[in-house]
């Protein structure tokens, strides 16, 4: 297991669209246990594998407390579906450095994917978990919390980085 780089905005790979997963095998193991790894030592909750610049439907979750049994979720080619209530609450992400804002979200999906050996999942979620799993989805088709926000404060936020990435290579 290694702990991987986690890209940030505005690098491209974070922009596309991601491959379905197709082979369960040795390989996809060795990228569910580095993502897992990245992500708990980051610490996030959650981490699709395109923020490792790795371009798979893919993503890997862990939403239980400080004091409880770690619970790693793993989703394959997840489609989400009968979205149902919204809720506005405040979110984060590894690959966005320095924001946290409020986003609208379905409050309970329907979720349809497969596990780390391709078994067939059909669930629902609400509540935080739907949550998490909506903002890990979006990554899996190049979105980012940033695009649920106003224009402006997208803006206020693409001219921060700009201006942080530039003192940085300064
Ligand atoms: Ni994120």
């Amino acid at each position: 297991m290694a702990i991987r780089d986690i890209l940030k905005y505005p690098h491209p790979i974070l922009r596309r669209k991601a491959a379905q997963v197709t082979d369960f095998d040795d390989n996809l193991r060795k990228l569910v246990a580095d993502m897992a790894e990245t992500m708990y030592d980051a610490p996030g909750v959650g981490l699709a594998a395109p923020q490792i610049g790795v371009s798979l439907q893919l993503l890997v979750m862990d939403i239980t407390g400080k004091d409880e049994e770690p619970e790693l979720i793993v989703l394959a080619n997840p489609v989400l579906s009968e979205g149902e209530g919204a809720a506005l609450e405040e979110e984060g992400c590894l690959s966005v450095v320095d924001l946290t804002a409020r986003v609208q979200r379905f409050t309970k999906i329907r979720v349809q994917a497969q596990d780390i050996d391709g078994t067939s999942l059909d669930f629902i979620a609400d509540e935080w978990f739907a949550r998490v799993i909506q903002h890990e989805v979006d990554h899996l088709n190049g979105i980012l919390f940033i695009d649920h926000l106003s224009s402006l404060k997208r803006a206020m936020y693409k001219k921060k980085r700009k201006k942080q990435l530039a003192q940085a290579t300064a």
